[in-house]
């Protein structure tokens, strides 16, 4: 912990400012570059030296710099962790870790719920290099000891599932993990680092889809990974062998978005209930998906580890509603825009969609995803309101 306070609004606030590196000017601007200049001959030995020797000294710019040194030290304060890398899409930031923990012939377990792109790349390019890839039921709990091989190196987790909505028991899983010397990292995206802090429950790799909450402004994509003192080092090298570096204009914006994150998360969130209330009162909705509701077979875990919930759930609609009416619906509607991601200032509605290897594949049918953004609740209403009466009249 550093000196700041513990609250949370004020290191989002103070936490990666430094006014002798910003000559006085509120915000760190982006530290472009490629070269950096040493003083001598000597000096640049001696960086050299010091940095061979895993100290964190600046000698090229595929190290970062400044912007991103402040930014990843705001990351390691809220997640409580000892160092932060960033990658240039969420996607990348779920994936590039796993080079640090898995090689041929080992195994690894992953959430079916996981976000559709991670499984497709453990389908695809883990499995392709001869990693054995095991998808385990989310809401497997300390069960998934039972799937533990001697061969087994990672579990990955993502709680909840971004359009399914499982928690994962993540102390749980954490101490099997611990128990057979397995890593973990869990994609905490839909928490943010507000409502859940994984390292503090022994997870030992962290990220976010920063392209979402921190951004907040739909204007970026990003990720980081944020490590225990295990992980740290073995993430960052393979994360700079890789040659990932996001530029300091991306860094810039997240730094920048993330410093009212709280303040959108909490009005998003009592958006978000108004909304879900109004939604349960419509003949069409059969159940609401969102932990934080006292209904949904996850709240009991989100009430217990988690502080927070986000604005983003999904909405299953009666089976018997044609397709086309539901097309209806979502042509109808006029502040909810139609598409892909979430987190945003803005409201988003998508068809949710994914793919289960353990469960019934039906089960995204008839499904919308809500991402609420910062409009007026009772206008985000009459919005929804538009598209029920466009689907009712397609309804037979
Ligand atoms: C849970 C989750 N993780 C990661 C990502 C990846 O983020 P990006 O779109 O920036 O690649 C997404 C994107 O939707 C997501 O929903």
């Amino acid at each position: 912990m550093s000196d700041f306070s513990s609250s949370i609004s004020t290191k989002l606030v103070h936490v990666g400012r430094n006014t002798g590196v910003s000559q006085g000017f509120v915000n760190i601007p982006p530290f472009n570059g490629s070269t950096v200049l040493h003083h001598s001959s000597a000096d640049m030995k001696e960086r050299t030296r010091r940095q061979m020797n895993g100290e964190e000294v600046l000698t090229y710019g595929t190290e970062g710099g400044p912007t991103h040194d402040a930014f990843y030290q705001l990351m390691n304060e809220l997640e409580g962790g000892v160092g932060t890398w960033a990658y240039s899409t969420g996607l990348a930031g779920c994936v590039i870790p796993f080079f640090a923990f898995v090689k041929a012939g080992d195994h690894v377990l992953v959430t079916d719920s996981v976000y559709g792109p991670t499984r497709q790349f453990c389908e695809t390019i883990l499995r392709g290099l001869g990693i054995e890839v095991e998808f385990y039921i989310p809401t497997i709990g300390e069960g998934i000891e039972e799937l533990i091989r001697s061969n087994t190196r990672l579990i990955y987790m993502e709680s909840p599932g971004s359009h399914s909505f499982e928690m994962q028991d993540v102390p749980a899983i954490v101490r099997v993990a611990q128990k057979h010397n397995v890593w973990t990292m869990i994609d905490n995206t839909w928490a943010s680092p507000m409502y859940f802090q994984p390292l503090k429950v022994g997870v030992d790799v962290v990220i976010h889809a920063v392209t979402k909450y921190i951004g907040g402004h739909s204007d970026l994509l990003m990720s980081t990974a944020t490590c225990n003192a295990k992980a740290w080092l073995l993430v960052k090298a393979v994360s700079t062998t890789m040659g990932q570096l996001v530029p300091a204009d991306t860094i810039y914006l997240a730094h920048r978005g993330i410093r009212t994150m709280k303040v959108r998360m909490e009005a998003q969130f009592k958006s978000a209930q108004r909304i879900i209330h109004w939604l349960e009162q419509q003949p069409e909705v059969e159940k609401i998906l969102w932990p934080a509701h006292e209904k949904d077979p996850g709240y009991p875990i989100w009430k217990r580890d988690f502080t927070g919930a986000s604005a983003l759930f999904a909405v299953k609609l009666k089976d018997s509603i044609p397709d086309a009416a539901l097309d209806s619906f979502l042509d109808n509607l006029k502040l909810f825009g139609l598409g892909y991601s979430w987190g945003g200032y803005e409201s988003l509605l998508i068809r949710s969609y994914g793919k289960r290897s353990k469960d019934d594949s039906t089960a995204f049918e008839k499904m919308l995803r809500l991402s609420i953004g910062l409009e007026d609740s009772e206008d985000l209403i009459k919005d929804l309101q538009r598209g029920f009466e466009a689907l009712r009249k397609e309804t037979p």
